[in-house]
């Protein structure tokens, strides 16, 4: 086993999109023809257009975050005020508010990085999401946890997303009794709206530490904001890098030109296949450990920005490879052909893993030998691919040269900004989420908030079960 060397040369560091596997040339009658993509080149630049205008009057502020270099200083000195304070680091939040910070979190960090002693991770404390309410999980977490030494960081937009300010009056609760009225507020980081919300009025009332969400970015647009960054910068992740990897990309993702704009491509390459092709759903399949979570994030920012009408809304699908070759692959090779895969492949892993050679009589096993893990892990990828592409299964495959901020700074980048592309494309606003703010209000009404006794009556009288039709 051996480190490999990082490189430092960021032409070097670009990430690919190779979409030969979406084209006509290779999926035959499902892929898309050089053609079509000829007649969407001047919506796409219009839409590229429509883009820079919208951003030069503040309209797109997520697109501009990688330029907040003062953040990233407030980020930083927080960080270094706190380190050697704290052994763990809890987050508690929700969807999008939650899902940047995990997949930064499970990307950045070595492996069971919570399993190291505190001198591996360098002084930096442990990390957990509480990222659901279930009793026994988070009470499970709980349990490991000395609150003298944790920090929460609380973080909500709105400031009022019920799970999260529940899992909040629960800690809080724990921390007043085990520290006192003064002590307790030492173990809260919270970030919200810099002015509206619950959890604003508490931070300003209670003299909480606190970090300011943006105005105009949503959760699934947050992750270059204190949402994803602060819980970074506590662990000891490198922000600076994921910015400049942002900025490297939005170079790209500003032009005009279709051939030359990734994110314009990829989001127009899956629109075509949806809407002429019936391509429904998106699946994304890392080949690597560390980007499983970047899948979720994936789905979350594909389906919550783009599923806004009946006959719109494509879906997203997580898959890790190679363990769903073994889970789900049938369905994509055999199945209906309403799927696209992206394969999201590393070129380089940190560490190399040698096969050893053994058994010379037993060939199903002897081939392995003098192998790595590394060659297989890319060669069955490329079979996959292949296997696909031969079967009429369009794929297409984001390389990265290798895994670190800067280049998980880019493909944060441009899968966000393919979003914005794919909304223009579809008609539909990328940014909000009316279905799940219905659901909200229902939740509200039955928990006997104020104001939505409507949705409790409502929910009480439609929500009726048959008990025939229960077994
Ligand atoms: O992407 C989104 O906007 C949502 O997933 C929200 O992040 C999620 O509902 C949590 O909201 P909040 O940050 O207001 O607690």
């Amino acid at each position: 086993m051996c480190a490999l060397k990082r490189t430092d040369n960021q032409e070097c560091l670009k990430i690919t999109l190779d979409f030969n596997n979406l084209m006509a040339e290779s999926a035959q009658r499902e892929g898309i023809k050089e053609e079509e993509i000829r007649e969407a080149a001047e919506r796409s630049r219009r839409i590229a257009q429509d883009i820079k205008e919208r951003r030069a009057k503040g309209l797109l502020p997520f697109m501009d975050l990688p330029y907040q270099k003062e953040m990233v200083k407030d980020i930083k000195r927080y960080a270094r005020a706190v380190r050697g304070k704290f052994t763990d680091l809890v987050v508690l939040a929700i969807g999008g508010s939650a899902l940047g910070g995990i997949t930064l979190h499970n990307a950045l960090h070595p492996a069971f990085y919570n399993l190291f002693t505190p001198r591996q991770r360098k002084g930096y404390p442990r990390i957990f999401f509480a990222d659901n309410i279930d009793p026994d999980g988070f009470k499970g977490l709980l349990n490991l946890l000395d609150m003298r030494k944790t920090l929460f960081n609380v973080i909500s937009k709105s400031g009022e997303t019920a799970e999260t300010m529940a899992q909040f009056l629960i800690i809080r609760e724990l921390l007043l009794k085990k520290l006192g009225p003064k002590r307790y507020k030492e173990h809260f980081l919270i970030t919200t709206d810099a002015e509206s919300g619950w959890l604003r009025k508490i931070c300003r009332s209670e003299g909480l530490a606190d970090f300011i969400v943006p105005q105009g970015v949503g959760g699934r647009f947050s992750v270059f904001t204190p949402v994803g960054l602060l819980p970074a910068a506590l662990t000891g992740i490198d922000c600076e890098g994921l910015l400049s990897g942002a900025r490297s990309m939005d170079k790209f993702c500003k032009k005009g030109e279709i051939w030359k704009n990734p994110a314009s491509m990829l989001a127009t390459a899956l629109y075509l296949l949806d809407v002429k092709r019936g391509k429904k759903m998106v699946v994304m399949m890392p080949y690597c450990d560390a980007l499983k979570d970047l899948a979720y994030w994936f789905r979350q920012l594909w389906a919550e920005s783009l599923g806004k009408r009946r006959d719109i809304g494509p879906t997203p699908i997580n898959a890790l490879g190679v363990t769903d070759q073994h889970s789900q692959l049938q369905l994509y090779m055999e199945g209906p052909l309403d799927k696209v895969i992206i394969f999201i492949a590393v070129k380089q892993y940190h560490e190399i893993l040698s096969i050893p050679k053994a058994y010379p009589a037993l060939e199903g096993i002897r081939y392995l030998g003098n192998h790595a893990l590394n060659e297989l892990i890319e060669v069955e990828r490329m079979a996959t691919e292949y296997s696909l592409t031969k079967n009429r299964r369009v794929n297409c495959t984001i390389t990265l040269p290798e895994l670190n901020a800067f280049t998980l700074g880019q493909l944060l980048y441009l899968l966000e900004t393919a979003t914005v592309f794919a909304g223009a494309l579809y008609q539909v606003n990328p940014f909000d989420q009316p279905g799940v703010e219905e659901g909200k209000k229902y939740t509200y009404g039955i928990m006997g908030r104020k104001g939505y006794e409507e949705k409790r009556r409502e929910i009480k009288q439609g929500g009726r079960r048959l008990k025939r039709y229960i077994m």
